[in-house]
């Protein structure tokens, strides 16, 4: 078996990470659309966006993000053929130490609600669930014009 290879996204990684995000994240909101939410990564903090490759193949996501006071991750996802071979486990890593790097202290996600499969593969990696209230608002260009 090669050893999983984690690496930030390069462009000609587009398609297999659609294809792959499309197997993985199939209930997706419009408003995480692929397309678009890879674009805009690429704006802000494109290396705290990663893949891991297998045998040339990208088998695995994480994207990573620092506000200046917390970090977050997004989009961690294993192809089903690749599950429970410690895909997404390198990938939190590539991604918590980069983080890391930029002085961050913390890191939050969020999970689905009934996605138990996720919360034990993040406590696991050592992240514990909190009592919070998680809260979101749509904002935009649309909202302000
Ligand atoms: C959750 C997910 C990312 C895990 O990916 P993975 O590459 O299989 O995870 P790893 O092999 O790195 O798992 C590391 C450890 O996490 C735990 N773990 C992972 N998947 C688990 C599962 N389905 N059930 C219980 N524990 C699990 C185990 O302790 C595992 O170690 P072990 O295999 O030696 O027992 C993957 O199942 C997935 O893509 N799910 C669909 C997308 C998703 O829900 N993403 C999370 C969004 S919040």
């Amino acid at each position: 078996v090669t050893t999983p290879i984690v690496r930030p996204y390069q462009e000609n990684d587009h398609d297999a990470v659609i294809a792959l995000w499309a197997e993985v994240f199939p209930d997706e909101p419009e408003w995480n659309q692929s397309q678009g939410l890879i674009e805009l990564k690429l704006t802000v903090q494109p290396h705290l966006f990663f893949v891991c490759v297998v045998e040339g193949e990208i088998v695995g996501t994480t994207i990573a993000g620092f506000d200046g006071v917390r970090g977050w991750v997004h989009k961690v996802g294993t192809s089903p053929a690749h599950r429970r071979f410690g895909i997404a486990r390198h990938l939190m890593r590539a991604a918590e130490e980069s983080l890391a790097r930029l002085g961050c202290h913390k890191v939050n996600l969020q999970v689905r609600d009934g996605n138990d499969n996720a919360v034990e593969f993040y406590k696991d990696a050592g992240y514990q669930v909190e009592q919070r209230v998680s809260l979101s608002k749509h904002i935009g260009v649309a909202s302000v014009i």
